[in-house]
């Protein structure tokens, strides 16, 4: 983590805790940015049709025609016209924390590196559309912005005579130019939907909904601001006179002070550089790298767990290539896997309950291995005593765990939760190597690999194979999501489990590591589809 991501990350941290307050954890907008980005956009939309419909595109027209809207039909074009600048603001705002947020969290590089790259014309084409669409009004804003923008293309050498010179008089500016400013404004947003989808191609099942109460209150709350403070024109444009005071939407136009200021050049060079400092981000300083998953065709049956479970698109089934009797074969490309782990987890060869030797999967991580896993799980059960001890498995992501580590708790850490095999579960209490199995991560809806929280709790609830066997004892496994800045909760949920696991009734007396091995059958159970 840099000296930069740490206090953004932390400040993140306090502001969603708080936010955990108000809100059940999946509906924490902080969570959701992304998904919420793309609601503000499909507001804009239909709202942008239904304005469309009375606009008229003459020079003196586009002003009228937005008049009436606002206050001839205030009710529903004014409304309409309000969701459309609110939902607008919502998006830069909701796309600017997001864009933070994944820095923050160090979710920009390594593979990744393509969905923030993808992101930067992203949000290049979300300033155009909502810039275009200033000028639509023809208010003095729009004019103000209008000769601010064309002044500043003007320095680039790419017209042969100045833009800016349309806006010097009434007769040199003609209704073909709305007609443009029109065709920019619808084309710019479709174009922006394009790159969109570009944006998420590396992302299996991205969450491009809110869930429907946030999604309906944030709706609510736009409406609500619309019928209070209705977005309003500041006067018609009159190029007679030169505009100096206009409130300026500082969402989108918060740059515009600086063409002001500075000369056209130093403004182009500055958003030069902030837009290729963005671009190159991902290799500032680049990515540590890390082993990715490998396949072992001899544990493999091609069963699709872990492409269906890889939350980056990184495995496709290929034809058999080793002669043996299954069609197909996991294969990992190396270019989109983040190291997670969770197909290691869902693999049905993943079980420890090995009558000797090492723990082999079909897929596995090389520097964090499912063997290297069932040692670091012996041990530490191995090491703790008393008659309630507690075995924590977290991932690097969530609230510190070190600090829980003592009498009776031992910790064990992966690079996910989603990569331990719910076998090993069942391995860790049937074998005496712990009384109670306490797994714990990233915050709920926010798990650093997407999937990890949400298949953990699949797998041991049995919604989703590999499935922990029934045998294993609910009340002797707590799962807490509690982020990074949840320590304490996370220390108040240790001890509350304490107490639960001192209620129940005394497990059968074992040594650590001293139950039986199970048999060949139950080793299938752990695996098998239809529970
Ligand atoms: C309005 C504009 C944007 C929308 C609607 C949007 C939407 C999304 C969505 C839906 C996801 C997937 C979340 C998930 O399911 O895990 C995502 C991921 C991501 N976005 Fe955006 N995005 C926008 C702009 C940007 C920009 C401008 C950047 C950076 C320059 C960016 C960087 C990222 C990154 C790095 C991820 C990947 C996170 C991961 O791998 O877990 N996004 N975005
Ligand atoms: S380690 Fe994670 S990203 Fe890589 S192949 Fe496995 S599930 Fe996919
Ligand atoms: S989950 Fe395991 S057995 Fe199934 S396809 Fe993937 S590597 Fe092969």
């Amino acid at each position: 983590m840099t000296p930069i991501q740490a206090p953004l990350r932390a400040g993140f941290g306090a502001v969603e805790k708080g936010l955990d307050t108000v809100f059940p954890p999946q509906w924490n907008p902080l969570r959701n940015l992304g998904a919420l980005g793309f609601f503000m956009y499909w507001i804009v939309a239909v709202s942008g049709i239904y304005v469309y419909i009375f606009f008229d595109t003459g020079l003196t027209e586009a002003y009228e025609s937005i008049e009436y809207m606002t206050h001839d039909q205030w009710y529903l074009a004014g409304v309409m016209r309000s969701l459309h600048r609110y939902a607008s603001d919502g998006m830069v705002l909701f796309m600017l924390i997001h864009i933070v947020r994944e820095f923050a969290l160090d979710r920009y590089r390594g593979p990744r590196w393509f969905t923030w790259v993808t992101g930067v014309p992203v949000l290049a084409l979300v300033f155009m559309a909502g810039i275009s669409g200033y000028w639509l009004v023809w208010d003095r804003l729009a004019q103000y912005v209008a000769i601010a923008t064309t002044e500043w293309f003007d320095w680039l050498p790419i017209f042969g005579e100045y833009v800016a010179r349309n806006f010097l008089s009434v007769e040199r500016l003609d209704d073909r130019f709305f007609t443009l400013m029109i065709f920019i404004h619808i084309a710019v947003p479709l174009i922006l939907l394009f790159i969109l989808w570009v944006h998420l191609l590396r992302v299996s099942g991205p969450q491009i909904n809110p869930p429907r109460g946030l999604a309906i209150g944030t709706f609510l709350m736009l409406l609500v601001l619309s019928f209070v403070y209705p977005a309003v024109s500041q006067g018609p444009a009159d190029l007679s006179t030169v505009v100096d005071l206009v409130g300026l939407d500082w969402f989108y136009l918060g740059l515009y002070p600086l063409v002001d200021y500075w000369s056209d050049g130093t403004v182009w060079g500055f958003v030069t550089v902030l837009g290729l400092m963005l671009i190159l981000l991902p290799w500032m300083p680049p990515m540590r790298r890390v082993a990715k998953a490998q396949v072992d065709l001899t544990h493999c049956n091609g069963c699709t767990w872990c492409e269906e479970d890889c939350p980056y698109s990184a495995i496709r089934m290929v034809p058999r290539t080793d002669g043996s009797p299954f069609d197909l074969q996991a294969e990992v490309d190396a270019d989109l896997c983040v190291s997670c782990g969770i197909c290691a987890g869902a693999c049905p060869s993943s079980t420890p309950f090995r009558v000797s030797g090492e723990v082999k999967t079909g897929i596995d991580l090389p520097d964090a291995s499912l063997n290297d896993l069932r040692g670091q799980l012996a041990e530490a059960g191995g090491a703790m005593a008393g008659d309630c001890r507690i075995l924590v498995v977290g991932c690097g992501q969530g609230a510190p765990l070190r600090s829980l580590a003592g009498e009776g708790v031992a910790v064990v850490r992966l690079p996910c939760v989603g990569n331990l095999p719910p076998s090993f579960i069942d391995y860790a209490l049937s074998r005496g190597f712990a009384d109670g199995v306490m797994i714990t991560g990233c915050a709920e809806g926010d798990c650093h690999y997407r999937f990890g929280i949400r298949w953990t709790e699949d797998r041991i609830h049995r919604d989703r194979d590999p499935r922990l066997r029934r045998r294993v004892d609910r009340e002797r496994i707590a799962v807490h999501w509690a982020g990074s800045a949840g320590r304490r909760s996370l220390e108040r949920a240790l001890d509350g489990f304490k107490e639960r696991l001192r209620a129940l009734p005394p497990k059968e007396a074992r040594r650590p590591g001293a139950g039986p091995p199970a048999s060949p059958r139950a080793q299938l159970e752990t695996v098998s589809r239809d529970g």
